[in-house]
């Protein structure tokens, strides 16, 4: 089985990747552009491996992804190639226009191409595995969680852009018979996370007792899963997902804005004690505008259909996480110190 993976050098991708080469004894060919969010260096533990290629394009570059086909000949694909940070979303969302939506269209007019020239039996296995995000629901109130067939109602460029390219994958399913699975998946955090988003960014803050911001109130509500378990679901999906279908995936662990970086602030005082708790540098700053309130998944489709399930609680992941970048400078130094420090982005009008 040889699975072409989109965006393997970023976060989820990376574990993906991993995961494929290394426990399911998968061949991997990993085609990323290689954007500021990337890093190569996730990718250490299989980058000798027989069972690992690396190619740099753009899946906007439609003769190129073309190529790819043509010289990989996959058995599926994973698409996780995208821009995916709401706050640069906001500053500027052309290149997410263009990756999530043109970039999505591209790779999958390529694998329809691609998939029509089968023959029966590999026609057959192929599949085409759309990764996409829970805050393509938009903002819930306190009770509900996010299904399947809940409506489509994103609130920012992202989350808009990501909606987009899920009608697209399943379009392609209706229209033309691609075999497209769509994953809709809660916040991720983990292990090789560019440390913009909230976690690793305030791991790394609290670390250096920096300031740590918290938009609002801190009361907004978001559902984690360990990537590593995100990943695992992602695998099913190949083998298990059923064309046409979307499946949520969710950590069962809801927690505030506030509950999270507290709790950060605590398992560093424990590991690495300093001159003050760190709770004392949280800092309410003005609010994302836009700012979903509470997502939250119902994930049960994907435990029954694809007997998939969460492996670690969120405090178990989230210790072995401020852990993992405590020992892993050599990781997050150059995008820390070249590419982002750590400046507010995502406030309107700013030029970025
Ligand atoms: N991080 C989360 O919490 C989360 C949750 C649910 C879904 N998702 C989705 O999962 C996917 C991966 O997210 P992530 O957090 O790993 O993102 P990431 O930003 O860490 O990685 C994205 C990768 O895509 C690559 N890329 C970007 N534009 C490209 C292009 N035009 N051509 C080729 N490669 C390109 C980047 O170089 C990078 O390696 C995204 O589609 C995202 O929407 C993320």
């Amino acid at each position: 089985m040889r699975v072409l993976v989109t965006g393997g050098a970023g976060f989820i991708g990376s574990a993906v990747c991993r995961q494929l080469v290394s426990e399911a004894g998968v061949t991997v060919v990993n085609v990323d552009k290689l954007t500021y969010a990337a890093n190569l260096a996730s990718l250490a533990s299989i980058d000798g491996s027989s069972s690992y290629r690396f190619e740099q394009h753009d899946i906007c570059d439609q003769e190129a992804v073309d190529r790819l086909f043509a010289r990989w000949e996959p058995t599926a694909v994973i698409h996780l190639a995208a821009e995916s940070h709401v706050d640069r979303s906001i500053t500027g969302s052309a290149k997410f226009i263009t990756t999530n939506i043109i970039g999505t269209y591209t790779l999958m007019e390529a694998a329809r191409r691609y998939h029509d020239r089968l023959p029966d039996e590999r026609r057959k296995q192929f599949r085409f595995v759309h990764v996409s995000t829970d805050e393509v629901y938009g903002s819930l109130g306190s009770f509900d969680r996010f299904r399947e067939d809940t409506p489509y109602r994103p609130s920012s460029p992202y989350s808009a852009s990501k909606a987009a390219s899920d009608h697209l994958a399943l379009a392609w399913h209706k229209t033309y018979g691609l075999p497209v699975v769509v994953s809709n998946c809660s916040n991720n955090y983990g292990p090789f996370q560019f440390p913009e988003k909230l976690i690793p960014l305030t791991i790394l803050n609290a670390i250096e007792y920096k300031p740590l911001p918290l938009y609002g109130d801190g009361s907004n509500v978001r559902d984690w899963l360990y990537v590593e378990d995100h990943a695992a679901g992602l695998i099913r999906l190949l083998f298990e997902g059923r064309p046409g279908e979307k499946y949520n995936f969710g950590g069962d662990s809801e927690r505030s804005n506030l509950e999270v970086v507290s709790q950060i602030c605590d398992v560093l005082d424990r590991l690495r004690p300093g001159p003050a708790a760190r709770r004392s540098l949280i800092t309410f700053v003005p609010d994302r505008p836009g700012h979903d309130a509470r997502y939250a998944i119902d994930a049960s489709k994907a435990h029954r259909e694809l007997g998939w399930q969460p492996t670690r609680s969120f405090e178990q992941g989230l210790a072995d996480t401020v852990e993992w970048y405590l020992a892993s400078g050599a990781w997050w130094a150059g995008a820390r110190n070249s590419v982002y420090d750590g400046s507010r982005l995502g406030l309107p009008g700013t030029l970025h």
